[in-house]
């Protein structure tokens, strides 16, 4: 079996690699390195440079590496940009996938599996989110997300290819520093920024109805997330009817906001930076945390990796590319 995995060369992407390969699995990244680096792609895994709109591109991928399965992960995925930028995200999210899926049909390929977010859920308000609590995506992100879980399940069904729609929560870490997130769009590297430029980090709002009035979120370590691939990968793979999985993929553990920056002041050493409390951001819900027990029904799989992990591996990344910010 071979896996096309699009966006291999993206965060994310480069640990489903890693992961993949290292069990045994081959595998060719297609990606068209806008946020991707080439250098993430291990050099025995083929890269192909180009876009998941490209759909000679595609074919001829699909063909000349016999590719039999797809992990399709390449997206944009920034809400706020997303916000200014809606037709561009349902481009490349939408289209994108749309025409990877008509390739994926003609090449006679059997087995997809997708990248969703619990963006999905939008503000659920419930204390733990099940893979049927109702999906209300606050953002065109979210939206595009949503959308291609649908796109996934109709051509899946209508084709006869087997198919795992996986709702990644908050996703931190790094299996070695060269591989942490280099963007500075969630909680983990916004506090780093603010304490090595010698700032408070920013706590937005701690009135709400949770145990200390911060927001509560589910953390999951990048590691733990490729290997949930790896498992879908395989269950896909089994012999049997075709499949149809949607699975969240989180702990099932609320860690709250002030919870977070205090952990990360004590990894980092700097901790003796006190948070400032300012207004809450518009659309941020309270409290999203997975229920996580179907992932392990289906796939066997639980998470490994605690926040201290996700924190440590991310700061030895940030180190890398921050040298200066290393203290006592
Ligand atoms: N990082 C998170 O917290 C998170 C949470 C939920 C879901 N996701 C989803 O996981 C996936 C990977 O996210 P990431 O954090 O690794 O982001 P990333 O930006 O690091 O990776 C995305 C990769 O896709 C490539 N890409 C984008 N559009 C493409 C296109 N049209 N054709 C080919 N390549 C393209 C980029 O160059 C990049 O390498 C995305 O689908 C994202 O929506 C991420």
């Amino acid at each position: 079996m071979t896996w096309l995995i699009t966006g291999g060369a993206g965060y994310i992407g480069a640990h489903v690699v890693r992961a993949m390969t290292g069990a045994g699995e081959r595998a060719v990244v297609l990606d068209n390195l806008s946020t991707g680096v080439a250098e993430r792609v291990p050099e025995d895994v083929p890269l192909v440079v180009g876009s998941t709109l490209d759909r000679g591109l595609l074919d001829r991928t699909i063909s000349e590496h016999e590719v039999t399965g797809v992990v399709h992960l390449a997206a944009k995925k920034q809400v706020a940009e997303s916000v200014e930028l809606p037709l561009l995200y349902y481009r490349e999210n939408v289209q994108g996938l749309r025409t990877l899926l008509e390739a994926v049909v003609a090449g006679g390929v059997g087995r997809f599996v997708f990248s969703s977010s619990a963006a999905v859920y939008g503000m659920p308000d419930v204390d733990l989110v099940t893979e049927d609590t109702p999906c209300v995506p606050m953002s065109p992100y979210g939206e595009t997300k949503l959308a291609g879980e649908w796109l996934t399940r109709a051509a899946g069904r209508a084709h006869g290819i087997s198919t795992a729609c996986l709702r990644y929560f908050n996703v931190a870490g790094a299996a070695s520093p060269e591989l942490a997130d280099t963007g500075v769009f969630n909680i983990v590297p916004m506090v780093f920024e603010k304490l090595t430029e010698g700032a408070a980090p920013r706590i937005f709002g701690a009135d709400y109805d949770t145990p200390d009035g911060t927001c509560v979120r589910d953390y999951i370590h990048v590691e733990d997330l490729a290997d949930a691939h790896l498992a879908a990968a395989r269950k896909l793979g089994e012999r049997g009817p075709v499949r149809d999985l949607t699975l969240n993929i989180g702990r099932g553990e609320g860690v709250s906001v002030r919870e977070m920056v205090d952990l990360i002041g004590e990894v980092t050493g700097y901790g003796d930076r006190a948070a400032e409390v300012t207004a809450r951001r518009p659309g941020d819900p309270a409290r999203v945390v997975a229920a996580a027990d179907r992932i392990t029904a289906e796939l066997g799989w639980t998470a490994r990796h605690d926040v201290r992990d996700m924190v440590a591996s991310a700061w030895a990344g940030w180190l890398l590319h921050h040298p200066e910010a290393r203290r006592g």
